[in-house]
């Protein structure tokens, strides 16, 4: 069991937290406000969570999620990460997060853009394609013919080899989508974009298995 720290707190910060929690890890969270503002999701998730600064979480984590706004990329905190796993939930939205010249004109991928901002981690893409809802509710059990996959992008393959357990670990496979280059095919309007998991009227979701994911990075134009 590990230890994960988290970067944000939010929808996707805070199921990933619940399923970590359930499976058997410990986190610590942390966002923008503060640990006090935390306490009633601290006191949610039970006794393997607790609340710190976005610092403390991040030396803490065997593992590290970075689940913020693009926007807050610049005040994160990039000397605690050195070293580190860093999963990356992060969409680019230019409406949220204001226009990114290097994104906009397709120079990097998102999370080339996150590993600008935090030098020496090793960034791996994960979680971005799937909506909070459907992530809480198709989690399974390894084995489980209804398992549900997810596109991981990262150049470091022992930093995918630590995610793909860790996917495990909370109740999902993982698909190889390449390195950071090519994590533009699980980014947002692409075919994995949330479409494998069904509407988000319905928060059952549908499960998405191996081939699916595969069919859909392969797919994806740019
Ligand atoms: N929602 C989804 O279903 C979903 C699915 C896949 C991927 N994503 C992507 O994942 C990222 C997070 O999305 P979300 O929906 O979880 O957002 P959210 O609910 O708005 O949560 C964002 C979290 O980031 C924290 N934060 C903001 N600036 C920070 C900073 N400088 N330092 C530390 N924490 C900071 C916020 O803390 P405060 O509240 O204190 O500001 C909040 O806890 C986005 O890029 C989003 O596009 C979302």
């Amino acid at each position: 069991m590990a230890t994960v720290g988290l970067i944000g707190s939010g929808m996707i910060g805070g199921t990933v937290a619940r399923l970590a929690i359930d499976a058997g890890h410990e986190v610590v969270m942390s966002n923008s406000r503060g640990p006090d503002s935390l306490g009633d999701l601290v006191a949610q998730l039970g006794l393997r969570s607790r609340a710190a600064t976005a610092a403390e979480a991040a030396e803490a984590g065997e593992i590290v999620l970075v689940s913020v706004p693009v926007k807050a990329y610049p005040a994160l905190p990039a000397a605690t990460v050195i070293g580190k796993v860093v999963m990356d939930t992060g969409n680019y939205y230019p409406k949220r997060d204001g226009m990114v010249a290097a994104l906009d004109s397709k120079a990097l991928t998102d999370s080339e853009y996150l590993e600008r901002h935090l030098p020496g981690a090793q960034v791996v893409k994960v979680f971005n394609n799937i909506f909070f809802k459907h992530l809480l509710n198709l989690a399974r059990p390894a084995g489980a013919p209804d398992r549900s996959f997810l596109p991981i992008a990262g150049d470091d393959e022992e930093a995918k080899r630590a995610v793909s357990d860790f996917l495990s670990s909370i109740g999902y496979g993982a698909v190889d989508a390449g390195p950071l280059a090519e994590g533009w095919r699980q980014q947002s309007g692409t075919p994995v974009y949330a479409t494998p998991y069904g509407s988000f009227e319905n928060e059952k979701g549908t499960p998405a298995d191996a081939d699916v994911i595969r069919s859909a990075l392969a797919a994806a134009t740019r």
